[in-house]
């Protein structure tokens, strides 16, 4: 008896936008951020793309192959930092754009740990019987927080320049700009009479460090949002990126070890690690780490920068897709992300 992915689906924003784009508006290079991220590309909404738009789209993939429709499903969990208002959240905006009737939605925000915090949630609300399949969503729009006044310059769609102030002011976030895109993803849970599915989840929290990495501006000012703010950039991520590496590298394998043994297993059982994709540098240290071959790790962040709550579910359906994942596989999940979250969460195929 377990809680079984069903089906799994994402999408991206509809601008791909290559490290060299992204030199246009700030001092940056291609050859910087592969060497230091290991990202090539990532994608940028078009105007008018939401967050809840992109988890419409992945939801619909992932009901699609699911072979479900609007009636089967009965809860929303949606995770994501850039929800398309500060309220309502999203996950009440694609109940509607999906016609879902009038079900419960929830929105998590654990930023990079979303998925997995969404999953333990999920499992607990279909063990609990107050949802028998349920939709969990994990989507972002990051482009919105990009410091640049116009996304044209960057997609090539308009003929307007930076002047030197935009630039140098640009260029002033360019250690976490360059690290972000645009995607959503989404799996149907359910429960299974099998023997298989979520075998556990581990999650853990220190907001000792919530402002290693934060967006400075929020209901704590008054009037909450003034033109000031703006000008300081307070509406942009800050980040401690050397802290973030030094805790995700730590942290992650750390937690790894932990619910394996709490579950009687080691690390010879697992199939196949996905980790949140923040950094390839980040991810081959937690392989290293945890003695793992090539073989036995996923990583596409290369393709698609770091889309926070939907780098998992994104992952995870390229495998399932790709058919790096078979019967009996133990998948493992892993991330750590703002707050700081950090999680882990065991999968029997
Ligand atoms: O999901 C969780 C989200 N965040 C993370 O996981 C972030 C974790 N941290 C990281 O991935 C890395 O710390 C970064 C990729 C953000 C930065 O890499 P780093 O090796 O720690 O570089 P750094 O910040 O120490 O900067 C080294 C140099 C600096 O120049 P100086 O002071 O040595 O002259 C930066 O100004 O690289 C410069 N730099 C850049 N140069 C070109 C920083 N960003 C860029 C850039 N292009 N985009």
């Amino acid at each position: 008896m377990g809680t079984i992915v069903r089906g799994s689906g994402f999408v991206v924003g509809e601008h791909t936008v290559k490290n060299e784009q992204l030199a246009r508006v700030m001092d940056t290079s291609d050859d910087w951020i592969r060497e230091r991220s290991g990202i090539e590309q990532r994608y940028y909404v078009k105007d008018g793309t939401t967050t809840s738009d992109l988890g419409v789209r992945a939801a619909r993939l992932a009901m699609e192959q699911a072979g479900v429709g609007a009636g089967d499903i009965d809860y929303v969990v949606f995770a994501t930092m850039t929800p398309d208002y500060q309220f309502p959240g999203c996950g009440v905006l694609l109940q509607s754009k999906l016609g879902l009737g009038n079900i419960p939605t929830l929105d998590i925000r654990q930023q990079c740990t979303g998925f997995i915090y969404g999953l333990q949630v999920a499992d607990a609300l279909l063990r609990a019987g107050a949802a028998k399949r349920l939709l969990l969503v994990g989507a972002e729009v990051h482009s919105g927080y990009m410091p640049w006044k116009d996304h044209g310059i960057v997609f090539g769609t308009s003929d307007a320049t930076v002047t030197d102030e935009e630039r140098a002011f640009n260029t002033k976030y360019r250690d976490r700009t360059v690290l972000f895109g645009d995607a959503g993803g989404a799996v149907v849970l359910e429960r299974t009479d099998e023997d298989r599915g979520l075998l556990a989840v581990k999650l853990h929290s220190d907001g000792s460090y919530a402002e290693k990495l934060y967006v400075p501006s929020g209901f704590a000012w008054r009037p909450y949002v003034t033109e000031a703010m703006v000008r300081e950039g307070r509406h942009i991520p800050e980040m401690d990126g050397r802290q973030v590496f030094r805790m995700a590298v730590t942290k992650m394998p750390e937690i790894v070890h932990e619910i394996l043994a709490a579950n009687g297993l080691s690390i010879d059982d697992v199939s196949l690690l996905i980790a949140h994709q923040a950094n390839l540098r980040i991810n081959e240290s937690v392989q290293k780490t945890l003695g793992l071959p090539d073989s036995r790790v996923y990583n596409n962040i290369q393709k698609y920068g770091n889309t926070t709550a939907a780098t998992i579910p994104i992952a995870y359906d390229e495998c399932r897709r790709a058919g790096r994942v078979k019967p009996g596989d133990l998948v493992c999940f892993v991330g750590l992300g703002a707050g700081f979250h950090w999680g882990a969460a065991l999968l029997r195929e």
